[in-house]
């Protein structure tokens, strides 16, 4: 009974926010694994490495950095951690290269290897991490000679459209929700705070740049579905709705987003991206 009396409060009279759950890879993938597999790509690309590297890949999750690492750069070895055991076992069960090994393990506790890691390399991840100042000198620290720290984030604030048009519609129906939304809870999420936070943890030659990809979806169920799988922050703020909020956050969405010819819903998702050496 109390478990199902707290459900249904708004974010207003909840104790704290929902989390961020991360901890079913099907889900995972439905939700953003979809899209992160798109940006991992260009994220790669623009970093131009070299083949032959020894890789480390911070908060892999379901595997998206390593795939595309594996199936573009000829690596050495990528090495891929997450503190979430669910997601790497199903990155484990995904990607059958000989070159990709993975742990269970966060920021806080990275691997190492002998001679250090050339590319050092996280997406998505740094602004989840408790201490990211901390999590950047650690990847540094195991850098090889010569190697290279990146990482990219959403622009959550403003150019990560799907989830934008998300949170306005819930903190409408939930002002509350305000402290549950990522373009407010996570200022980290900009080029100028990744390129300071890069040089506070003693990186040179920082650069930032911007990725973008498209992020269509076939109709409004196939936007809003991904939603109810409970991995991630929008999807643990839902799971956390009563039936009733939860519908008339579905219907407004619905509202807005008003699909286009054939039912397709058209959006862009921006990404910021830094490296230094
Ligand atoms: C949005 S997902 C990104 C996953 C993957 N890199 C991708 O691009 O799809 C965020 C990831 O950060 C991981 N994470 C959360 N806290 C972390 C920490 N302290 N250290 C490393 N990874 C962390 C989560 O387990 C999750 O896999």
């Amino acid at each position: 009974m109390l478990r199902a009396a707290m459900r249904t409060k708004p974010a207003a009279e909840r104790a704290k926010p929902a989390g961020d759950a991360w901890a079913a890879g099907e889900a995972y993938e439905a939700y953003m694994g979809r899209w992160s597999r798109a940006l991992a790509r260009g994220f790669v690309a623009w970093l131009e490495p070299r083949p032959a590297a020894h890789w480390l890949d911070v908060g892999c999750g379901t595997g998206a950095l390593t795939a595309a690492v594996c199936a573009q750069w000829d690596p050495a070895s990528v090495l891929a951690c997450d503190p979430s055991a669910a997601f790497v076992a199903h990155a484990r069960r995904h990607i059958a290269d000989e070159r990709a090994t993975f742990v269970t393990a966060g920021a806080e506790n990275l691997p190492t290897l002998e001679g250090g890691f050339d590319w050092i390399v996280s997406s998505l991840v740094l602004n989840f991490v408790p201490e990211p100042g901390r999590a950047v000198s650690s990847m540094r620290e195991r850098m090889a000679p010569g190697g290279t720290v990146a990482a990219c984030v959403w622009d959550y604030a403003s150019g990560m459209e799907f989830l934008r048009h998300f949170w306005d519609e819930a903190l409408a129906l939930d002002p509350a929700a305000a402290a549950e939304d990522e373009g407010r809870r996570f200022p980290l999420c900009h080029a100028d705070a990744l390129a300071a936070l890069f040089r506070a943890a003693g990186l040179d030659r920082v650069e930032t740049g911007s990725l973008e990809i498209a992020t269509d979806f076939a109709t409004f169920d196939d936007y809003w579905r991904p939603f109810l799988g409970g991995t991630g922050p929008a999807p643990a703020y839902v799971a956390a709705l009563d039936p009733e909020r939860r519908e008339a956050l579905r219907e407004r969405l619905e509202r807005r987003l008003a699909a286009g010819a054939g039912g397709r819903i058209r959006m862009r998702a921006r990404a910021w991206a830094v490296r230094g050496a």
